[in-house]
């Protein structure tokens, strides 16, 4: 009888002790390096498309804030602008892995974060550039496995460091070979009978799509070398501009590009090409993770994301290839993600970034928000994943998150890769705020250049390949239009946390505090903010402009500041780190065979055949003992971006 009575109760509780106590979901993060999500690229990777987006929730209006990889990178893992963790360029003084190291941003990131949560975390493939066989590793993960320079893009050369050790030189294969080999080894370790009953974090890195050095195209794996014959990049309406007078109301370099001839066409196209190819080999990481977690039956309770870094040009606005400009293409980037309470085959629109990422993995990790770092400069994206049909409709802005304001900034030099036509460009700082058109509202592409402050203004409704420039001539309503973009770019290149989720609260708050306005206002959107009643308000702010072109953040060079104090840029949550040195690795070059790695028979290859061709990289060259690193800091090896 006792028994009887009891025992649904004593289930009952065990069920709530499930609940409290239930393991939090295994993570694995593939981040490709400079994927386009515009030029159709994840069309040609079967897996991501069948294994993560058919099975999870497919971002369309997901943005990068800095269209370039180191700094996007630490955005990524400090969940902040790249305004606020000062890393904006590949290599000193605007970034590199040393600044990183040296800012103290090291010790407070996400692997750190995750350790709380009880994860463990596991970094395979390439971390941020300057990352030499003299640095030390990144903090905070359990495992850290890391292309170093200067092997980072030579794709058939590979030479990765594991945590602390000696690196370590596989030679005879390919790259992304290497990668797949030891993601599925880790995977296989980590979910293990006997491994420790933890949930893990899992990112792995892949260079490909990157270009090989000096602007030629990516090398993909010699089984991929022959896919997609004849294949060229899209023509879309803005490739290869032919209307002069139309390239010519761009900014800064790119206003002044000729047509792209044969030559440099058939250099874009055969870029466009080993992409593709490059891409084969990443979606093979994405078939072998995948399949391992279903074999172990832990499909179900594993987040897998799939993205990039930044986006990708191919011939648009003449630009034979390349990232960093702020035009659609190197903006808007792949994101797919799978995973227990996602929705699972949809489509979301809800604007959102890299920014927001850190703080969703955290969500995602079940770290409590009191734990959460005070910094981040986005939101947590999982309540919109697991529901976005109501976060896309007018009544799902529950928050007051003004989602559809996109910050994207640049600082410095910008390359445009294409073989022997390849081009450098030194001044391309900008700032750059977009709004994506929801709900039938308006859409603009707002850019602010380093270069005499040329504006442009783009309508991306009716002109979504940004083709022509409304700043050049603007009538008075484009000129209203314009004082309120205006007004928010002053605060969004330099918004710190809650101004950066709600830049127009910012505005609206001095508005209704404003000697040139006598009753208090509200606007929250550009619709309301447009009414004429506040146009001597958005009259009477001080526009955004640069003193001149700098390769870095300079506070002096970028005022004014909006509101006042945001002039802190993230310093109080980081460390100078003006002083911090590139060492070039000047160790020999540890040589590989001429020949094309990655062949049929490497598909297949185990975690055994991969050591079986390893050795440790002898002191010669690494650089010993000539290099003596006595400020561990300061190591580290300058390379391409
Ligand atoms: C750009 O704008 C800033 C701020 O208004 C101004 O100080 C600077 O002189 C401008 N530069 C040029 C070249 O007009
Ligand atoms: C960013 O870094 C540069 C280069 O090291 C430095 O001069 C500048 O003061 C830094 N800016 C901020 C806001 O920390
Ligand atoms: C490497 O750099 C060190 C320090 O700059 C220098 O003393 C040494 O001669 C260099 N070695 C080689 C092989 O270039």
């Amino acid at each position: 009888m006792y028994l009887k009575r009891s025992l649904p109760f004593a289930l009952a509780i065990l069920n709530i002790l499930d609940v409290t106590t239930a393991k939090p979901p295994n993570i694995v993060f593939i981040i490709s390096d400079d994927q386009d999500a515009r030029l159709g690229s994840l069309n040609y990777m079967e897996h991501v498309q069948k294994d993560i987006i058919g099975a999870g929730l497919d971002l369309s209006n997901h943005f990068g804030t800095v269209a370039l990889c180191c700094p996007a990178r630490a955005t990524l893992l400090r969940g902040q602008a790249a305004h606020n963790t000062n890393i904006t360029h590949v290599g000193g003084p605007g970034g590199g892995y040393p600044k990183f190291r040296r800012s103290g941003e090291m010790n407070d990131y996400l692997p750190h974060w995750l350790n709380k949560a009880g994860y463990t975390t596991a970094y395979i493939g390439k971390f941020m550039n300057g990352y030499g066989a003299n640095s030390p590793p990144p903090l905070g993960w359990d495992i850290a496995d890391i292309l170093i320079s200067p092997y980072i893009y030579a794709f058939n050369n590979v030479v990765m460091k594991r945590n602390g050790e000696r690196p370590v030189h596989y030679k005879g294969f390919h790259q992304t070979d290497v990668l797949r080999v030891k993601a599925v080894d880790l995977l296989e370790s980590f979910t293990a009978d006997d491994a420790e009953q933890k949930p893990f974090y899992l990112e792995i890195a892949p260079v490909s799509p990157h270009v090989s050095g000096g602007g030629f195209p990516t090398t993909p794996q010699a089984r991929h070398m022959h896919a997609f014959p004849g294949v060229v990049a899209p023509r879309t309406p803005n490739w290869n501009t032919a209307d002069d007078e139309l390239q010519q109301g761009k900014a800064a370099w790119v206003r002044d590009l000729p047509v792209m001839n044969k030559k440099v066409v058939e250099a874009s196209d055969a870029s466009f090409r080993a992409r593709l190819q490059g891409l084969l080999g990443v979606d093979e990481i994405v078939e072998d993770v995948v399949a391992l977690l279903a074999k172990k039956g832990l499909l179900e309770d594993t987040f897998i994301i799939y993205t990039t870094d930044n986006g990708f040009h191919l011939g648009q606005h003449r630009v034979p290839g390349g990232k960093g400009l702020p035009y659609i293409e190197d903006v808007n980037l792949p994101f797919a993600v799978r995973g227990p309470g996602i929705a699972c085959g949809k489509v979301s629109t809800i604007p959102s970034t890299h920014v927001d990422i850190a703080p969703t993995l955290l969500d995602i990790a079940g770290l409590p928000r009191d734990q959460w770092p005070p910094f981040f400069d986005g939101r947590s994206l999982l309540p919109e994943w697991q529901n976005p049909e109501y976060y896309a409709s007018e009544n799902g802005n529950v928050d007051g998150i003004e989602r559809e304001i996109i910050n994207v900034e640049f600082w410095g030099s910008a390359t445009a890769p294409a073989g022997k036509y390849t081009t450098h460009w030194e001044h391309n700082s900008y700032k750059s705020l977009r709004i994506v058109a929801q709900n039938g509202r308006q859409g603009w592409l707002f850019n602010r250049w380093c270069t005499g402050n040329q504006t442009e203004l783009y309508d991306t409704v009716a002109d979504p390949y940004e083709l022509h420039n409304l700043a050049l001539d603007p009538d008075v309503e484009t000129k209203r239009l314009m004082d309120r973009l205006s007004a928010l770019l002053l605060v969004t290149k330099s918004c710190g946390r809650e101004s950066c989720r709600k830049p127009w609260e910012v505005l609206s708050e001095a508005c209704a505090q404003s000697s040139v306005l006598a009753s208090s206002n509200d606007f929250k959107t550009l619709d309301q903010a447009m009414d004429t009643r506040y146009d001597p308000f958005f009259e009477s702010l001080p526009t955004f402009g640069f003193q001149m072109c700098l390769p870095y953040q300079l506070p002096s060079n970028e005022g004014p500041f909006f509101p006042a104090e945001s002039e802190d840029l993230g310093r109080e949550y980081r460390d100078a780190a003006t002083e911090f040195a590139f060492w070039l690795n000047n160790g020999t070059f540890a040589v590989d065979t001429m020949s094309l790695h990655g062949d049929l028979g490497q598909r297949y290859m185990s975690f055994e055949d991969l050591s079986a061709g390893a050795r440790d990289l002898t002191d010669e060259e690494i650089g010993w003992p000539s290099i003596e690193c006595k400020a561990p800091d300061y190591c580290g090896t300058d390379d391409d971006d």
